[in-house]
């Protein structure tokens, strides 16, 4: 019994890590379930527990090791349970704490790093062929770490299509302004030489609402069209488009942010207006280099300009301080950079946002 439960939790957590391929509601289910297992395995294990909990000066070093492991996976579980909770968007969207996706995925992946770590000891005692097996050790969870960290990001980027409704997603509750406020967008969309037929487009990373091709931060600038009334204006490549390819886009952007270049883009008019929502993805870590070229084309004295960000892991990354450096005379106020798995559920946490930021 407890062999099984112990290879369903490693399954589990496994499972848990594609979850790019099995969708919200499966992970979330497969959540709960890990949790069942984890507090079956706890069960059946309880003498060995209470035993670790004890003082012992007989104890030996591996053993001491294998007990602070054990503990750790316990309290990196408790929190984790906690934060599933928190970014739980089906089963318990109602819960308000640690609802930081990111922080979600680095305890998720420390939780997986310490379990192969746990698992491993067991056979390290046994073997006969110690460096061997703590090499063995060693190297799955470097795999554990690489895997949680940037594999499992770098797949979700890659490979997702995203179907919404888009009124669901982007109509609802409205606020409003004393400012005069006008977002301006980047988005990949638009941006894209797509061919004609869009799921053949290997590597796409996209999201279609009611069938029709959105990028994220797109989708996102619609939501806060909807919620403020206010206008909205993509910024536009007036050259050569990015590849269709993702991987190739990511390589172009490389070379663009090495290069500090400054792609041609339609002119934007900011001059009528008190404030700018900036609502951009990251790209290598800071803007597309097109967004370098809107903030450097505009004068933004006297004027404020609010950061949006999505991304795939990196928050803001180094965006804020560039964007001040780009914008001159801009009072920058970072705002909110949101995970691009969150994007269709984030117009709530927008319209928030804009109540207890711009509102006031
Ligand atoms: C060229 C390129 C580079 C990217 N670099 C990063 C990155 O460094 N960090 C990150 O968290 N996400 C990165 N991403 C992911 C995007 O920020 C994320 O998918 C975003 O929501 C895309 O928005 P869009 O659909 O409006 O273009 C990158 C995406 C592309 C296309």
């Amino acid at each position: 019994m407890g062999i099984l439960v112990d290879i369903l939790l490693y399954l589990v957590m496994i499972l848990q890590m594609l979850y790019v391929f099995l969708g919200n509601i499966p992970h979330e289910i497969l959540g709960i379930s890990f949790f069942v297992l984890l507090v079956s395995h706890i069960i059946i294990k309880r003498k060995y527990i209470k035993a670790i909990l004890k003082r012992n000066p007989n104890r030996s070093r591996l053993a001491t090791v294998s007990n602070w492991i054990t503990v750790l996976i316990l309290v990196n579980a408790l929190v984790l349970a906690v934060s599933s909770m928190g970014v739980s968007r089906t089963l318990f969207p109602w819960f308000g704490f640690m609802q930081d996706p990111l922080l979600h995925k680095y305890l998720a992946t420390s939780l997986l790093a310490l379990s192969v770590i746990h698992g491993g000891m067991k056979f390290y005692k046994r073997s006969a062929k110690k460096k061997k097996t703590a090499f063995i050790i060693a190297l799955l969870t470097i795999l554990a770490l690489v895997l949680g960290l940037a594999a499992v990001p770098y797949i979700n980027r890659h490979f997702r299509t995203v179907e919404i409704s888009y009124s669901d997603k982007v109509s609802g509750e409205k606020s409003q302004t004393a400012e005069k406020l006008l977002t301006v967008y980047f988005t990949r969309i638009g941006n894209t030489d797509f061919e004609d037929d869009v799921d053949a487009v290997s590597g796409a990373s996209l999201l279609k609402a009611d069938g029709i091709l959105m990028g994220n931060t797109e989708l996102m600038a619609h939501m806060l069209r909807d919620i403020l009334g206010c206008e909205i204006v993509p910024i536009t490549l007036k050259g050569e488009k990015y590849p269709s390819s993702y991987t190739d886009t990511v390589v172009v952007a490389g070379k663009e942010l090495k290069n500090d270049a400054r792609p041609e883009i339609e002119d934007i008019d900011i001059s009528g207006y008190d404030s700018i929502i900036l609502a951009y993805p990251i790209w290598w870590g800071t803007i597309p280099m097109p967004v370098a070229t809107f903030l450097e084309n505009n004068d933004f004295n006297g004027k404020k300009l609010y950061l949006l960000a999505t991304q795939g892991s990196t928050g803001f990354g180094s965006s804020t301080e560039d964007i001040t450096d780009l914008a001159d005379g801009a009072e920058v106020i970072e705002g909110l950079s949101i995970y691009c798995d969150d994007i269709p559920d984030v117009r709530n946490r927008l319209r928030e946002w804009i109540d207890g930021e711009i509102k006031k």
